[in-house]
């Protein structure tokens, strides 16, 4: 990072503390690294990008919000393959004991060290030395997985499980499937939305916000078909060019239609989520010409995931990764399915019912009734899923129960039966994004610096779709009634539902301004001697400073 972007980012960061946009958490006591607080203007504007993010799926119709536990038991996660596979590689130095994620400790030397196994990740460390960022010595241990998740127990005493914090929020949607299914009427294609906390213990957290071990997560798993040809209206970005940057094309520029029809964007749900991702971060604030997609190669993907692109942001720390558009393929339903013995399934009709002969096994109910009682209903499905061919007796395990089944258990079973559908796991769609990060380069983008009468001057461009403050209203001075109709219009204001208006009487009119310029409010409202007289008020515009008189009743 160059010198003149870092003492730019030096100053941003005194600004965005000083104006309570975040704050390191619990500095008091020292602060803790990957935590960070959202202050009195940065909670506000937190809130409205999570409101405009629920807002941008949830108005697509077949979408609903649900809310999940963060504390998940470990069931689930292991389920999910979380236990297994959900780690970075970590590497110690041996000189001072810091340990390092070795994939960051290369991001100079390769081109991408996310993609590398444990042993290439060893050879490199081993012929690049790269300096320990605490000593700058520059021998590593062999590199370990470090599971990224937090434990934690829930309840106490021998009664107590094991659990864990969760480290996406998808799996409270995959495991509310039945009744999201229901709630569509059981029928696909739908989605649900969940905006919470997210936990990963960051092995070597840095740059800010954007390595966190407690962060703020947005993710949609949209259920789909994988027979059914999906079309998507791609009509309003036809004259949109995305910059891509795929796996077997390398970097290209076109629209999402031309690159679904020509199979780079492998699904045409992703695209479709690629161009509503674009949309949405343009809606925050983001400048669109420092937004590209990438799409991970084979050996970097999630565990879960067939496809995923990254929609990712230009700031001041280069290019970085804010959301992920995954095809998670049937993974996690399969998998909970498999692990649970629940059913996760949707139905799929026939356009032409289909007839099947079946020519088998069935139990014979007077002799195996009696001779498996309770188990008989299991031993019936089981028989009934062996071939002609089975030689009896057969071993068969039920409930963990071995049970021997005879010749004279079983009789043929021959008929035809009509199908007019069949069960089937659906697919998933997943955009997930990270709502911190893209709220630092929301602000990353927004900080203008200029010089005003020499003095350098600080302005929060942000947009009025995620300012904390929409309108200030200053009195000139508190005499002479001035303060009490700043009051009225600044009650007015705030009375309207969703609007956040701020009343400041303190300081010169010109640090009033430059304060609300800081937050990036885009209009603020003056009372004056005249104000009294005519009802008429100074409107002030934050990004042209343009100033107009405006009677009270048209604000
Ligand atoms: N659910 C996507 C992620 O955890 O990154």
């Amino acid at each position: 990072m160059s010198n003149e972007v870092n003492s730019r980012l030096e100053r941003m960061s005194g600004m965005l503390k000083r104006r309570g946009f975040i704050l390191p958490a619990f500095e008091i006591h020292g602060g803790a690294k990957g935590l960070y607080d959202f202050g009195p203007n940065g909670g506000r504007l937190k809130n409205r990008v999570n409101q405009l993010w629920l807002e941008h799926w949830t108005s697509l119709g077949n979408i609903v919000e649900i809310s999940s536990p963060t504390i998940t038991p470990y069931e689930v996660l292991e389920a999910s393959g979380h236990v297994g596979e959900f780690s970075d590689f970590m590497t110690t130095c041996l000189s001072c004991q810091e340990v390092s994620r070795a994939d960051t400790l290369l991001e100079q030397d390769h081109p991408n060290p996310d993609s590398l196994s444990s042993n290439e990740l060893d050879t490199l460390l081993e012929k690049i030395q790269p300096p320990c960022p605490s000593c700058s010595t520059s021998e590593w241990s062999k590199v370990v997985a470090q599971n990224l998740m937090f434990n934690t127990t829930i309840g106490a005493g021998n009664s107590g499980r094991p659990g864990f914090l969760r480290p996406e929020t998808a799996q409270g949607m995959f495991t509310s499937f039945t009744s999201l299914y229901r709630h569509f009427r059981e029928k696909l294609p739908f989605g649900a939305v969940q905006v919470g906390k997210g936990y990963r213990n960051e092995i070597s957290p840095r740059q800010g916000m954007i390595r966190l071990r407690e962060f703020n997560m947005a993710e949609l798993e949209y259920f789909i078909d994988p027979e059914t040809d999906i079309t998507h209206d791609f009509g309003q970005w036809d004259k949109l060019s995305f910059e891509l940057l795929s796996e077997d094309n390398g970097r290209i520029k076109m629209t999402i239609r031309e690159a679904v029809s020509k199979g780079i964007v492998r699904h045409p749900t992703v695209g479709y989520f690629m161009a509503m991702t674009h949309d949405f971060l343009v809606a925050v604030g983001i400048n669109a010409d420092k937004i590209r997609f990438r799409q991970h190669e084979s050996k970097e993907m999630a565990h879960y995931a067939t496809d995923c692109w990254d929609a990712e942001i230009e700031g001041s720390y280069g290019w970085i990764e804010c959301v992920g558009i995954a095809h998670r393929g049937c993974y996690d339903l399969e998998s909970h399915e498999k692990y649970t013995g629940k059913t996760l399934r949707a139905r799929r009709e026939f356009t032409i019912p289909q007839e099947i002969v079946i020519d088998g096994w069935t139990i014979d109910g007077s002799i195996a009734g009696p001779a498996f009682r309770s188990l008989a209903g299991k031993v019936k499905t089981a028989v009934e899923q062996l071939p002609l061919a089975t030689d009896f007796p057969i071993s068969l395990n039920i409930d963990e129960q071995i049970v021997s089944v005879e010749s004279t258990h079983v009789k043929r079973l021959q008929k035809t039966e009509t199908l007019t559908g069949e069960w089937f796991i659906p697919h998933v769609v997943e955009p997930a994004f990270g709502i911190d990060r893209i709220i630092w380069h929301v602000l990353d983008h927004a900080y203008t610096e200029t010089t005003k009468q020499e003095d350098s001057y600080t302005m929060m461009k942000l947009s009025p779709n995620v300012v904390p403050i929409d309108y200030c209203v200053f009195p000139l001075f508190e005499k002479d009634g001035m303060g009490e109709l700043a009051k009225t219009v600044n009650h007015k204001f705030n009375s309207k539902r969703g609007i956040v208006s701020s009343y400041d009487s303190s300081g010169s009119i010109g640090r009033r301004y430059a304060r609300a310029d800081e937050i990036g409010v885009p209009i603020c409202v003056t009372i004056d001697h005249q104000s009294l007289e005519d009802n008429t008020v100074t409107v002030r515009e934050r990004n042209t400073g343009t100033q107009t008189r405006v009677h009270i009743d048209e604000l």
